[in-house]
């Protein structure tokens, strides 16, 4: 991937898929994560461990 370069992949039915070098997350409660490479954030909101895909979207009736 090019340096610098995000990309966004909304999966059907899915989280958002992100890949990245790294990317600063702030949280509701103002702290910020550090995520590297590849994660997924949830899109259903029925996920435990928001913003992150817990996999929930399989289960929950999602479309989207
Ligand atoms: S999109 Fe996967 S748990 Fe919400």
């Amino acid at each position: 991937m090019e340096p610098g370069k995000v990309i966004i992949t909304l999966i059907p039915n899915g989280p958002a898929k992100v890949e990245c070098d790294e990317a600063q997350i702030v949280m509701t409660d103002g702290t910020t994560q550090t995520k590297t490479g590849r994660f997924s954030l949830c899109r259903c909101g029925e996920s435990k461990t928001k913003p992150y895909c817990d996999g929930t979207h399989k289960t929950c009736g999602f479309e989207g």
